[in-house]
């Protein structure tokens, strides 16, 4: 608690030095407690310069996420009010799912520092090394089965709108829910649900954001159509800022997805990037061709083919063809 206290001292002194007798004033504790909880600090990798007769000052932060962090000024009313942090699991969509059946709140969080067994779409697998966001929502909506696929791309919203606003880069969406920038993917979804005849029990939306890690790291078979928000932006992302966002802005569209589901939809189209391209999508064993023309109220892709038929396609992958346009 006391460390706790220092670290947001220090941390709000923009410039300067915090001296240890104010410090310790401030916390109610002796100079030498102070002393003692700065070099637990700098154990955890905070960089602290300690200057005879001027004090402490925070010189570099550690990449890495913790709860404080991540709670200061969230501000959210429901997303992250219970939130759980680990430093390597299998998948938090795995655990957060768990959890759910065991009655874990709507709006509760799993962040893990790395997955094990990261779980993409299509049976795929998810690449999770330390220094990107991995987390899995627990929600709870009182909506019809046949509207679940809209959560997915009320969560894609909301990370393309966290990522416009905390990394200032133009993220968009390619249908269902891969978030791009600069035309490479950087985010990806994936919503799982347990659910009774019409009725759902629990969503776990997971989203797994590639952060500050190497491109290197990336499987080489995706290297060259993703990329990372600090290969993008140039310089290293502050994870808990990110994430912060990330959940004010699921809080705010989980809200109005509950009220009005259209104007998610309406700010999804605004977003994306796959509408009005001749597009291929496949998906159970089957490539189509045609002109990407919209989603409809149950999120499916609405296309149209060259013998003009139009298809709502429900889950796939899509490639947007070069020099696309009207057909
Ligand atoms: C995709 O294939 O595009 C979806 C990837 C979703 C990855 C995230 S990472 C956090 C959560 N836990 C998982 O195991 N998967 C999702």
């Amino acid at each position: 608690m006391y460390k706790e206290k220092i670290l947001n001292i220090l941390r709000l002194t923009k410039t300067g030095f915090r001296s240890g007798e104010e410090l310790a004033r401030k916390c109610g504790i002796s100079r030498t407690m102070v002393w003692k909880h700065i070099k637990a600090l700098e154990s955890e990798g905070f960089g602290i310069e300690a200057v005879p007769s001027q004090g402490y000052r925070i010189t570099s932060v550690p990449d890495i996420l913790r709860l404080d962090d991540i709670r200061h000024g969230l501000k959210t009313r429901i997303m992250g009010k219970e939130l759980h942090l680990s430093p390597r699991i299998e998948s938090t969509n795995t655990l957060a799912m768990q959890m759910a059946s065991r009655g874990a709140l709507e709006g509760t969080v799993v962040i893990a520092e790395s997955q094990t067994g990261g779980k993409g779409r299509l049976g795929r697998t998810w690449i999770s090394p330390p220094g990107n966001l991995y987390l899995s929502v627990i929600l709870r909506p009182d909506i019809p089965l046949h509207k679940a696929p809209c959560i997915t791309l009320m969560g894609a919203v909301s990370v393309a709108v966290a990522i416009r606003t905390a990394c200032g880069v133009e993220a968009g969406i390619k249908w269902p829910n891969d978030i791009l920038v600069a035309g490479k993917k950087v985010c990806g979804l994936l919503t799982e649900m347990s659910a009774e005849q019409d009725r759902i029990r629990h969503i776990v939306l997971g989203i797994g954001v590639d952060v500050n890690m190497d491109p290197g790291e990336l499987p080489s078979e995706v290297r060259a159509l993703a990329t990372t928000l600090k290969a993008e932006t140039g310089q290293m992302v502050d994870r808990a800022a990110l994430l912060r966002q990330v959940l004010r802005d699921l809080d705010h569209w989980y809200h109005v997805f509950l009220k009005q589901d259209a104007e998610v939809l309406d700010e999804w189209k605004k977003l994306n990037m796959t509408i009005g391209n001749r597009i291929t999508v496949s998906g159970a064993g089957e490539t189509l061709e045609g002109l990407a023309q919209g989603i409809d109220l149950e999120g499916r892709l609405v296309v149209k083919l060259g013998d003009q038929s139009v298809r709502h396609v429900a889950a796939g992958d899509v490639t947007i063809l070069k020099g696309s346009g009207a057909m």
